[in-house]
């Protein structure tokens, strides 16, 4: 089974991040100077996928209006001559072809999944959280496109988190088959301090199997009707096994506010034209802070 497409769920309301979050979906919240969702988006093209379905709900059109022509400003980029930055703005549009499928309720990342059923069919496909940023040499979803494609079967990015911060993640359990990869035995959503040994944390890039879309009809809803993924998760690793895959690269949650900042930090030093300007300037606000 061959991956070609990817799911960007972008539907969720974004609480963690009010009041920014009121009008402009967090997804649009710039790091440095492009949009968190163009990073993701970018991250799966370089992982040689093209076909992306946004999941997305009332609100959100500035997301999809961000990957579609912009007549107007290409025509006024063009009289003015700005030419780099005409280009940098017509490459946005050719990245994808866009595909949207309305989550006409939040009703949790599960059912953000199971609403795109009928557009990823019988095809095993990626799944790729609109606010969850990875820094990495060589993509995270490519590095895991190449673990699922060697079990085939469904692979899910894990990262070390310390052992206090556990019961804020989905954990998993498993063995080590091979460098960074795990056989899962257990996944579990944020256990209770002393239940668990493992520091596996999920995060937000997954390779499913289009057997999901059955379990994630049987999971019961939790909580204010939500679908969790990772009880489906749980469901299909029992039906059919899971890996877990541990892959190199810093991953920053930029749904929340310290994990924006850290991004924005992280990135704003990698960046071409800025970086070695905040550098310089960082290392005055530590000195500044010490006396
Ligand atoms: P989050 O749980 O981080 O999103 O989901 P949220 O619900 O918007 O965040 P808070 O907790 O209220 O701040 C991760 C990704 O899944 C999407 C979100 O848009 C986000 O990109 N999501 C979440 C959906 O598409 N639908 C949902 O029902 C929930």
């Amino acid at each position: 089974m061959e991956i070609k497409k990817a799911v960007l769920p972008v539907a969720g309301m974004g609480t963690r991040f009010l009041p920014a979050t009121k009008v402009i979906p967090k997804e649009m919240l710039t790091i440095v100077d492009r949009p968190t969702i163009q990073f993701i988006v970018e991250e799966i093209v370089a992982s040689g996928i093209k076909e992306i379905v946004f999941v997305t709900s009332v609100g959100k059109s500035a997301i999809e209006n961000h990957f579609d022509y912009s007549y107007e400003l290409e025509t006024f980029l063009a009289q003015k001559g700005k030419t780099d930055l005409l280009r940098e703005v017509r490459n946005i549009s050719r990245l994808i072809d866009v595909v949207a499928v309305r989550q006409k309720e939040p009703l949790g990342l599960g059912h953000a999944v199971m609403v795109t059923e009928k557009v990823v069919g019988d095809n095993a496909f990626v799944v790729a959280l609109g606010d969850d940023l990875v820094w990495a040499e060589v993509p995270c979803v490519y590095q895991m496109i190449k673990v699922f494609n060697e079990y085939q079967e469904s692979v899910i990015a894990v990262q070390r988190v310390p052992e206090k911060e556990t019961h804020k993640y989905g954990i998993v359990e498993g063995e080590e088959v091979a460098p960074g990869v795990f056989r899962i035995d257990k996944l579990i959503e944020k256990p209770k301090p002393g239940t668990t040994t493992s520091t596996l944390a999920i995060i937000g890039r997954y390779c499913l199997r289009p057997e999901i879309f059955p379990c994630l009809h049987r999971t019961i809803p939790g909580v204010g009707g939500e679908i969790q993924l990772t009880d489906a998760l749980n469901a299909l690793q029992k039906e059919r096994g899971m890996y877990a895959y541990e892959f190199s690269g810093n991953r920053y949650d930029a749904g929340d506010k310290f994990g924006y900042l850290q991004a924005n930090v992280h990135f704003g030093l990698e960046h071409a034209e800025i970086g070695g300007k905040f550098r310089e300037f960082l290392k005055e606000v530590v000195k500044g802070m010490g006396s």
